[in-house]
């Protein structure tokens, strides 16, 4: 696992946004895999000025996000895939077709989360995977204890999470009660991965990661098995 210390947020999105740049420039038709969240709003700030800019073409490019909450019309404020058309699509020239998110209003979930796997394989893999950290430790929606060997699936989400998420709802009883997510078998398949944090918040998760114990108590640990992953983190301290 790489380690790369920043000390600004503003930092930690153009040293994240020039990784998938350049995985962009070196392969055109690369597939990503996206996160949503605060942490990966600057990165993907950065990304839209340097389209903007005509230095990055997402034209043959391929996205699947990470997760998407279930029983949510995708149209809503706080679906994902909202989410990530205000913060991204919109604004870059990525065709609607290459753009996946699990869809959490499928009306057979199991078969929504087998679907999703083999989309992903269809499309010859994930060659960077961006992802964000819960404070407890989850990547993605896969919460303590969830297994390592899970694929797409549907989860409960955990109080802490949803509690987290809450900002992004008018009320916190709106907040779903489930998602649908890769699992972590899902996410240790991407070629390269990585992981950004920024803040107090995240100085606990980020100990833990480093201290190097790998438990599915602790989600992310999983990761330090993985041979490509880097780490960019800051304003822990
Ligand atoms: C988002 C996701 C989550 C977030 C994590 C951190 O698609 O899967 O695991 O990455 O909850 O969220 P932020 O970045 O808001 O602190």
């Amino acid at each position: 696992m790489k380690w790369i210390e920043v000390n600004t947020y503003e930092e930690m999105s153009e040293v994240a946004a020039t990784i998938f740049s350049k995985q962009i420039q070196e392969k055109p038709d690369s597939v990503l895999g996206l996160a949503t969240g605060g942490s990966p709003v600057g990165m993907y700030k950065e990304l839209v000025a340097r389209h903007q800019a005509g230095h990055l073409s997402f034209k043959e490019v391929q996205t699947f996000n990470l997760d998407e909450y279930v029983g949510i019309e995708q149209s809503s404020p706080a679906s994902y895939f909202t989410f990530m058309h205000e913060n991204l699509f919109n604004f870059v020239d990525i065709q609607p077709k290459n753009v996946y998110l699990p869809n959490g209003q499928a009306a057979n979930l199991a078969e929504e989360c087998a679907a999703y796997d083999k989309r992903i394989e269809e499309a010859g893999g994930i060659d960077l995977q961006l992802l964000g950290i819960g404070v407890n430790g989850h990547i993605a929606f896969n919460e303590p204890g969830a297994s390592f060997d899970a694929k797409t699936n549907i989860v409960e989400l955990t109080e802490s999470t949803r509690t987290e998420n809450a900002i992004y709802f008018d009320d916190p009883s709106e907040v779903p009660t489930h998602a649908i997510t890769m699992g972590i078998h899902s996410i240790m398949k991407a070629k390269e991965i990585v992981l950004i944090a920024f803040g107090e918040k995240k100085l606990a998760a980020i100990e833990k990661l480093k201290s190097g114990h790998i438990t599915e108590e602790f989600p992310a640990s999983q990761l330090l098995n993985h041979p490509n992953v880097t780490v960019i983190y800051g304003g822990t301290n």
